[in-house]
């Protein structure tokens, strides 16, 4: 681990990601695209040019899940703020902290110091983030920590935070299967204390014809942000992609209740992968599965807490219900 800090010590980083990184990137590509369905986790999106375009995704107007959320945490900020009360929030998933800054003002005015822990897979981002969260909030201090933390929640204890409000924004928790999501709630609220709390924003349930454009749009902004994965691994890895020979996909799979993205092989191709010694073999109208983004029920939502040991304890909605942001203590 390594810990960087700010002159002022109201920064610092701690970075337990960077080498382990690489050798699973390489180690899920060889594994994913050898698979009968060829697949990639969706972590692997989020490299600075990912980021950025998840950032414009955030912007459009088909993807109302950004808005959503922002008009939840805008509105009720201080009523959440009230029924956390002031302890140390931790987020999961805090990319840019656009939506998670007006709970953030909330603490602010309530004019107390007050601590926030983004974890997030993306360095650069933290870094950025928090330089302009100081500027605006001198109650603030931020202890970050660059890290993948999808398949071990536990890493938080590295705070070592003697209570906490821990926050899952995004409906980031939608791109993990059903039983991914409860195994990473469970392992969540077994590090939480008697009176910690945790806030889950979730997209809902709602008809294909207002998801499917959201993970298609007309601009062509989220097809670029699937197909750069593709980019990522000719970096990384020495892949030998042409991204013009895929196109993007996005299907709303009934049964499972899902969106799911993949990147279809417009033609029969071999693409080698020189750092993983080999070359994987693509059929005309093969896939690889990207992602997947499931929705629940507000129903769906507490039950998948109460398998978790999460007792709900408050909802918040938007004007439209198309978004949930979801208090949970610890049963
Ligand atoms: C981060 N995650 C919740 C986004 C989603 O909606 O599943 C990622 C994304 N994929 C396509 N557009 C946005």
């Amino acid at each position: 681990m390594r810990t960087e800090a700010l002159p002022n010590n109201r920064f610092q980083l701690h970075d337990i990601s960077a080498e382990v990184h690489r050798h699973s990137f390489a180690r899920d590509v060889a594994f994913g695209l050898a698979a009968p369905q060829k697949s990639l986790p969706p972590k692997y999106f989020y490299d600075e040019r990912g980021s950025q375009l998840y950032e414009q995704i955030c912007a459009l107007p088909e993807y109302y899940l950004y808005r959503a959320e922002l008009e939840i945490l805008r509105t009720y900020a201080a009523e959440i703020h009230a029924e956390i009360g002031h302890l140390t929030l931790v987020e999961f998933g805090s990319g840019s902290a656009s939506k998670t800054r007006h709970l953030l003002a909330a603490y602010e005015q309530a004019g107390q110091p007050f601590r926030y822990c983004p974890v997030d897979i993306s360095r650069n981002v933290l870094w950025d983030t928090a330089n302009r969260l100081l500027r605006e909030y001198r109650h603030l201090e931020i202890r970050a920590m660059h890290t993948d933390f999808a398949g071990r929640p536990e890493v938080i204890q590295e705070f070592q935070l003697d209570k906490k409000a821990v926050a899952f924004f995004g409906s980031t928790l939608g791109n993990f299967t059903p039983e991914e999501s409860v195994e990473f709630l469970q392992r969540t609220a077994a590090i939480l204390g008697p009176d910690d709390v945790f806030l889950l924003g979730i997209d809902l349930k709602k008809s294909p014809a207002i998801l499917l454009p959201a993970y298609d749009d007309a601009e062509g902004v989220t097809a670029a942000f699937n197909l750069n994965v593709l980019q990522r691994i000719n970096y990384e890895l020495g892949g030998r992609f042409d991204p013009q020979n895929f196109e993007h996909l996005a299907l709303y799979n009934a049964e499972r209740g899902c969106i799911e993205m993949h990147l279809r092989s417009r033609l029969t191709q071999d693409v080698p992968i020189i750092k993983i010694e080999q070359t994987m073999s693509f059929r005309k109208d093969e896939t690889i599965h990207t992602e997947s983004s499931y929705k629940y029920s507000a129903d769906q939502v507490r039950d998948l807490g109460y398998e978790a040991n999460l007792v709900l304890r408050r909802t918040w909605f938007d004007a439209r219900r198309y978004f949930l942001v979801a208090l949970f203590g610890s049963r």
